[in-house]
């Protein structure tokens, strides 16, 4: 018999009143559960084999090619398909082994807050890769950018501030939808001043002139 497809599932931003009540129900019915920490704390996963991501993707793989008689799910942060675990497993699983459920972007999240429209910016991440941000800044008028510890609003700050600060306006969105969540807009000085020290965060930048000199 072909093995269950694997169920990789969005649970949004992080409130577990952005979860989908199907998503609920997949994780429920799953033998295994696949997901960073952040995500796993969501859900009821008594009496189910739990991997949590942490470090190689490898490892995790392996896991679930060994179990592939089971229903396995893979929690993934916000949208799967958004910079997300879904685009990493499709290097290892075909589109037919793979049933991808939808959630709520961070971004998405962060915008709606905000008031403004996904399709004015251009979309980015600096989730464990580096960005050359100027570079960016001078083809885009407007950016997001996901962000990591290394890869932080800070560097980003830094590359605005070389470039001349006050053709920036800056947003840089905390822990959304949790209850410590931060959204703080200024220009990247201002927003210097105020950083959190926390890793998880967005990045929207808005160029105000035309020209930037290198
Ligand atoms: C691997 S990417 C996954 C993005 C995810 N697929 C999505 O749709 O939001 C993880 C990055 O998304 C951003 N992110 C996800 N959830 C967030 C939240 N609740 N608050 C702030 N940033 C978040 C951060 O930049 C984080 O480092």
């Amino acid at each position: 018999m072909k093995p269950a497809k694997i169920n990789i599932v969005g649970m949004g931003p992080g409130n577990p009143k952005y979860i989908f009540p199907f998503v609920y129900k997949i994780v429920q019915n799953s033998d295994m559960v696949v997901g960073a920490n952040r995500c796993l704390q969501n859900f009821d996963l008594k009496n189910k084999k739990v991997i949590p991501i942490q470090s190689s993707i490898n490892q995790v793989v392996d896991s679930i090619q060994k179990n592939r008689d089971k229903i396995i799910t893979v929690i993934a942060s916000g949208d799967p398909l958004f910079f997300g675990i879904a685009r990493t497993f499709q290097r290892f699983f075909s589109i037919n082994e793979l049933n991808i459920e939808p959630g709520v972007s961070s971004v998405q999240y962060l915008l709606s807050k905000l008031g403004k429209s996904l399709p004015d910016y251009h979309l980015n991440s600096m989730h464990g890769q580096t960005q050359d941000v100027s570079k960016l800044i001078q083809q885009y008028k407007k950016i997001i950018l996901l962000t990591d510890k290394k890869h932080n609003p800070q560097m980003i700050i830094d590359e605005l501030i070389k470039l001349n600060q006050f053709n920036f306006q800056m947003t840089v969105g905390y822990q959304l939808s949790y209850e410590n969540e931060k959204i703080i807009c200024g220009s990247p000085v201002n927003i210097l001043a105020q950083l959190p020290d926390d890793p998880l965060s967005i990045v929207v930048i808005e160029r105000k002139t035309e020209c930037i000199t290198e």
